[in-house]
């Protein structure tokens, strides 16, 4: 063929695929509230690249491990995959501190495995998010070597240093520092500089136009690849107010208040929209968006021009386990931030991640004789709400946490850290260590359990963190074989949303607010309406919908072959979908 005309197809075909397949189907009438775009009808699938699949044996996960596998992720049903840091990277925080970001990882690859991976994941329909991690970069990045080598270097003002003359800086806390203390001596030029999070993350200063332009540079160095999105890492904390105010007492309870939007966010996000977003097909997601639906929807307000979608971590940051805070306050939460996001704007829906616990151990229950209902439940709960969806791999298979035992099997720089302050405040280890079995973010980064061999599959080698050692039966192989397993029960849900526009688009209606075990909404979209009945605890749980269901249809339930529904009754972690009929 014609390279001319071959590009004018591919790039037809990129148009094709790119617009919103639902606004495709003309008898589906959208309103302009909900203005349909193709990562709004997206499942998005998360890879953390270390614990996925390794190829070559040394217990690292890898790009060509991943490569292997995109028969599994494509079957899944998924639309995109957003994958963890996989530049190069001293590993301080797991790819999270960045030497290098135009190179890959030596442990995951080169880049000729990316450009594959790239290709191989189009091949398949399935779009590529990577994560952006330009709030800091790591110590051992060259902008920062030049940087603290002098006060007259030109790299100085790529982040924030403090003349140790001027006396102590005022204090700013850090989120993984032993001493919580987010500026740190260098003698070399008889300065502090700033690290909110790990020592060896020092802030980039975004108030530099040449920091920002560095990056919109390396952005479009990727883009031009052909990658399909962003997701911004810890943007929120980019912009400082330099001025350096003391911090209010109580600070501490809602840092988000004093770290996150700082003075000038707004306009670097927007400039960005102007000098890169606005170029590209491309989906952007914002990790965290201040403290509030008000916050979110400066970042996502699609008139302001900034990113298409934001997290809210108030869902996720209640608590230990859903028992503590319960369910009504959890309904309350999401409630409240669907209402902001009605009319304008939009949102990502996810109860795991990298940084969490397993979805399963926090929001469900993981004991042998709950673990399977209660994960088809939440997969149920995630699929159904309005928002894109987030699903951590794992989830689907209804991995649980692993509980280490001792502080020897984290590798976490924020477990480790936060264990050495304690230990060097004579604190509460032993107690620390009980906590960190529900809230380590190690227990959802244990590697992937593909089947019944050695290291369930995952590695030939020694794994860099333990397998969770329930994978004999707890596995994909396992799991395909059985029609009604989590996996394949995850399949069903990925099928619903992505035929069903009224879970995609559809108004958000709450019933049975006080109910405190029962999750209860409707999705209406054009006439069609959508019942989703969630019951949160291991007891049959009655509910009270004032609808009549007589005449509705079951579309999915996850107990297996369920007729009919129980007017005022849900199993233990029972989930159904109905669509009501009048
Ligand atoms: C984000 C990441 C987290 C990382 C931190 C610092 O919160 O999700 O894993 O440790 O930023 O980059």
């Amino acid at each position: 063929m014609k390279p001319i005309i071959k590009s004018f197809l591919f790039s037809a075909l990129i148009l094709f695929t790119t617009e919103s397949t639902i606004a495709q189907n003309m008898s589906v009438k959208m309103t302009q509230k909900n203005d349909p775009k193709w990562w709004k009808e997206a499942v998005v699938y998360q890879i953390y690249t270390r614990s996925f699949k390794d190829s070559d044996g040394d217990g690292v996960g890898d790009l060509k491990g991943i490569i292997s596998k995109l028969d599994y992720v494509k079957s899944l049903g998924i639309d995109a995959v957003w994958l963890n840091p996989i530049y190069t990277s001293p590993n301080d925080d797991n790819g999270y501190d960045i030497s290098n970001y135009r190179e890959i990882m030596k442990d995951f690859g080169t880049m000729e495995d990316f450009d594959l991976l790239l290709k191989e994941m189009h091949k398949r329909g399935i779009k590529l998010v990577m994560d952006l991690v330009v709030n800091h970069s790591s110590d051992e990045h060259e902008w920062f070597k030049q940087s603290r080598s002098s006060r007259d270097n030109k790299y100085r003002d790529y982040y924030h240093w403090w003349p140790a003359e001027k006396g102590k800086p005022p204090y700013r806390w850090s989120f993984f520092d032993v001493n919580s203390d987010a500026w740190k001596y260098d003698g070399q030029t008889n300065s502090y500089y700033l690290h909110y999070f790990s020592q060896k993350q020092p802030d980039l200063n975004w108030e530099n136009p040449k920091v920002r332009y560095e990056v919109y540079d390396m952005m479009k160095f990727w883009l031009d690849k052909g990658i399909d999105g962003f997701r911004m890492d810890a943007f929120q904390f980019a912009s400082k107010d330099t001025t350096w105010p003391e911090l209010p007492k109580g600070y501490e309870k809602n840092i988000i208040k004093y770290y996150g939007v700082g003075p000038h966010l707004h306009e670097y996000l927007q400039e960005m929209n102007r000098e890169i977003f606005s170029k590209y097909d491309i989906m952007t997601v914002a990790e965290g968006a201040g403290s509030s639906p008000e916050d979110a929807m400066q970042f996502v307000d699609p008139d302001r021009k900034e990113l298409n979608m934001a997290y809210h971590f108030e869902s996720v940051d209640i608590g230990k386990h859903l028992k503590d805070f319960g369910l009504v306050k959890y309904k309350e939460i999401f409630s409240r931030y669907d209402e902001a996001f009605k009319d304008k704007g939009w949102l990502s829906i996810f109860l795991a991640n990298h940084d969490q616990p397993r979805m399963v151990s926090k929001f469900g229950n993981d004991t042998t004789e709950f673990r399977e209902i209660s994960s088809k439940m939440l997969s149920t709960f995630v699929m159904t709400m309005r928002g894109t969806p987030y699903y951590y791999y794992g989830d689907e298979l209804g991995m649980v946490n692993i509980r280490f035992n001792s502080i020897d099997d984290y590798h976490d720089v924020d477990t480790r850290n936060k264990y050495i302050g304690l230990k060097n405040k004579g604190g509460d280890l032993n107690g620390f260590l009980e906590g960190q079995k529900q809230t380590s973010r190690e227990n959802g980064r244990t590697p992937f359990q593909w089947d019944d061999t050695q290291n369930a599959g995952f590695t030939s080698g020694k794994p860099w963190l333990k397998v969770n050692p329930n994978y004999k039966t707890i596995n994909v192989e396992a799991q395909e074989k059985d029609p009604n397993s989590v996996l394949n029960y995850f399949r069903k849900l990925v099928q619903l949303r992505k035929k069903e526009p009224t879970l995609v688009y559809g108004n958000y209606t709450l019933l049975d607010k006080e109910n405190p075990n029962v999750y209860a909404y409707t999705r209406e979209l054009n006439g069609k309406k959508l019942l989703v009945l969630l019951n949160f605890t291991d007891k049959n749980s009655p509910y009270k919908i004032g609808i009549p269901v007589a005449k509705s249809k079951i579309i999915l339930d996850n107990y297996p072959n369920t007729k009919q529904l129980n007017n005022s009754m849900l199993r233990p972690y029972e989930a159904i979908v109905l669509e009501l009929k009048k």
